[in-house]
């Protein structure tokens, strides 16, 4: 068990341009992956960019059964996503809230595409694809969105829907 310390908004380690991994099936590789998974469900994440921790690699995951920070979200397998990319499917936007853990105790609504296609590969080299909507559709962007400096926060369009998660949960915003 290996959680990392999460970097916060703030630390501009978080606006810099991940590279890219060149080789596949190594010992660093796995020992990333294990600590992004320890760190996200010690936390309670919905998702993981390897950024977040620190490593300056187009690495993320995602996934879960069930998530207390997002209770009404349906499941989504355990997935380890390297050098990702994806394309919308139809062009629909839809506007959902979303947090993140280095923004802790906050969320925000952002529009994103409804469906996309996604790919990219597995630790051992492998390409996985897979066409998604909704929350997963949603959970891919803001990881992706990660990898190349941007925070869910650049995208929410008004910041009247933004604040403190406990007072929106009052207002009953969402
Ligand atoms: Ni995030």
């Amino acid at each position: 068990m290996t959680e990392k310390k999460l970097l916060k908004m703030g630390n501009p380690i978080l606006r810099e341009i991940a590279k890219p991994i060149k080789n596949f099936n190594t010992p660093e590789l796995y020992q990333l992956i294990e600590d992004m998974k320890d760190t996200m469900v010690a936390n309670d994440g919905a998702g993981l960019a390897a950024i977040q921790i620190g490593i300056l690699k187009r690495v993320i995951i995602f996934g879960f059964k069930q998530n207390p920070r997002y209770p009404q979200s349906p499941a989504i397998p355990l997935t380890v996503l390297i050098n990702p990319q994806y394309t919308s499917l139809d062009n629909e936007i839809e506007s959902g809230w979303e947090g993140c853990l280095s923004v802790p105790g906050m969320r925000g609504l952002v529009p994103r595409f409804k469906k996309i296609q996604y790919s990219g590969y597995d630790v051992l080299g492998k390409k996985i694809t897979r066409e998604v909507s909704d929350f997963h559709a949603r959970v891919v962007q803001h990881e992706l969105d990660h990898l190349d400096g941007l925070l869910y926060v650049d995208k929410i369009e008004d910041h009247a829907n933004f604040g403190f998660t406990q007072e929106l949960e009052l207002a009953n915003a969402y």
